[in-house]
């Protein structure tokens, strides 16, 4: 699609907020009058080049169609790095194994600003006026989620995460159809919660459901307008602002609750209240470590079904690895399902699924959309010869390597064995497996997130018949395709509805 295609599309999305409908309704105008002159790229002294265009308009396709808009960026400029403007924001857009270990290497690259203004739907405590101390960095943030995710605390939670993850199964019934997609992703986000606070909350279903729609709300108000000019009131803006005071007020009597117990437990509020936090701290980490515990592992999970319902062999081969460890690990006793699954120790779910390992390497690979971001807080940034100033934000999308046939051979193929010693795609180059993320920001919650990952697929695939059917519950001839330009969750293109007809094998 052209970027004139592209800019008029997300104007029409932007059109929908009528607190700013005018104004766009008027940008759009002129760039459809004075396309020719506006979107032309140019190259400066340095051979940078900038996309033309509005930089009130930019910002339309970089939010709406961020994959579409940075693809046509690097066919039309022919460059591996150009730039353009997001309102009074310079933006680096980058591609190649040179431009990836500089995006990934560098210092003072800065992953939290580069997300809160470029993707902006997780919750800030600050914007509802809720002051935190200074002392809340972000490497104590990144120290406390180790801690909660480490391995003693995954062995205490394994028999209860397979609780709630039967409890919700039993809710689908006997035999019927479901949206992974919805019901999947629940259960996904009841376990997040689990690992994330408290018990109470846990299996308390309506705050829950309370707390998911906040998210929602939260993720489909991250407009432009609302992230970029905060001081323009709008309607997104508002949306977000009651979305995260309901988060807040949601979550607040859990930790009250918790502080006022006699005895703590060991539940994650109850572990950051004993490192000293305060009631907002807490509720600062945990609002944020639900979100980034949920943004990719929720439809990493569905997207796995998927492609083992449609990859029989790999289907069978998972199906023989989860009868092994049940096997080996757990008694012929009449224990139900999940408590037998619960008995295989930690160490069985980390070491010995390497079928698993490589399936859910190669979904995340073919389903992870993202544009990494990161802001620069380095004066002496230079990517690929080009310095990059202070403030200015740089744009990694993961498709130029995991969708690149130079690395992957048919890259749209569902092949695991890409991956097999001997043949090692992905060491192909720097930084070409980037599911995990890599360098200095790589991914702090895999362990939980492979884990929560491998018993629902084994409690699937040992506790039902599933396929993957259309609306008219016929199997049909491809999945889903997912929806690059989805900024926030690699979820499938819209208009493809797809469900998992299921049917109960065992009590
Ligand atoms: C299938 C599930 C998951 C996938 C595919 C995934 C992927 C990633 C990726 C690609 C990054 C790097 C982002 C970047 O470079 O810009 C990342 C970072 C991160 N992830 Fe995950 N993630 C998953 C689950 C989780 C979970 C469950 C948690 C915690 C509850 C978590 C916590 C984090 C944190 C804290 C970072 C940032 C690390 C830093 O700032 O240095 N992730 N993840």
């Amino acid at each position: 699609m052209s970027l004139l295609n592209e800019t008029i599309a997300a104007g029409w999305a932007a059109l929908q907020d009528p607190s700013i409908a005018l104004p766009t309704a008027g940008a759009l105008l002129a760039a459809i009058l004075l396309y020719p002159a506006l979107f032309r790229s140019s190259a400066n002294g340095k051979g940078v080049h900038k996309l033309g265009g509005l930089s009130i308009l930019t910002p339309w396709p970089f939010f709406y169609q961020r994959y579409d808009f940075l693809t046509s960026g690097f066919a039309r400029t022919r460059q591996k790095l150009f730039s353009f403007k997001v309102f009074h924001h310079t933006v680096f857009a980058l591609k190649g194994e040179a431009a990836r270990k500089a995006f990934y290497d560098s210092k003072g690259l800065d992953l939290e600003e580069g997300y809160g203004l470029l993707m902006g739907s997780a919750p800030i405590l600050q914007n509802i006026g809720v002051y935190l101390e200074p002392t809340q960095d972000i490497s104590l943030f990144n120290k406390y989620i180790l801690s909660l995710l480490n391995k003693e605390r995954l062995t205490e939670a394994l028999p209860t995460l397979f609780d709630d993850i039967q409890a919700r199964m039993e809710g689908w019934g006997k035999e019927g159809r479901m949206d992974p997609f919805t019901n999947v992703y629940d259960l996904v986000f009841q376990t997040t919660i689990r690992m994330a606070t408290c018990s109470e909350l846990a299996t308390d279903m309506e705050a829950l459901s309370k707390l998911k729609e906040q998210y929602v709300v939260l993720e489909k108000n991250a407009t432009p307008i609302a992230l970029l000019l905060p001081w323009l009131p709008s309607i997104a803006k508002r949306k977000k602002l009651i979305a995260t005071k309901n988060l807040y007020n949601t979550m607040l009597p859990y930790v009250e609750k918790c502080k006022g117990a006699t005895t703590p437990s060991s539940d994650a509020i109850d572990f950051l209240l004993s490192k000293g936090l305060t009631t907002d701290q807490v509720l600062e980490f945990v609002l944020n470590m639900i979100f980034l515990g949920l943004i990719n592992t929720g439809c990493g999970v569905c997207w796995t079904l998927l492609f083992l319902s449609f990859h029989k062999e790999w289907k069978h081969k998972v199906f023989a690895e989860v009868q092994a460890i049940i096997v080996k690990h757990t008694t012929t006793s009449g224990d139900p399902l999940h408590k037998r699954l619960a008995t295989v120790p930690l160490s069985a779910w980390e070491e010995e699924m390497p079928t698993l390992d490589l399936v859910l390497r190669e979904t995340l690979r073919m389903t992870l959309s993202p544009t990494a971001l990161r802001r620069n807080y380095n004066d002496n940034l230079e990517i690929m010869g080009t310095r990059i100033p202070i403030g200015d934000f740089v744009a990694y999308s993961l498709a130029d390597s995991h969708m690149n046939p130079d690395i992957y051979t048919n890259p749209t193929q569902f092949d695991p064995t890409r991956f097999d010693p001997g043949r090692e795609e992905d060491k192909k180059e720097t930084y070409a497996y980037l599911g995990w993320g890599g360098g200095r920001h790589p991914c702090l919650g895999m362990k939980f997130a492979k884990l929560e990952t491998k018993i629902i697929v084994a409690l699937f695939l040992a506790g039902y018949e599933y396929s993957v059917v259309n609306e008219k519950g016929e199997v049909p001839e491809h999945l889903p395709s997912v929806d690059f330009n989805d900024i926030h969750q690699p979820r499938p293109t819209a208009g493809q509805p797809c469900y998992l007809k299921l049917k109960r094998i065992v009590d």
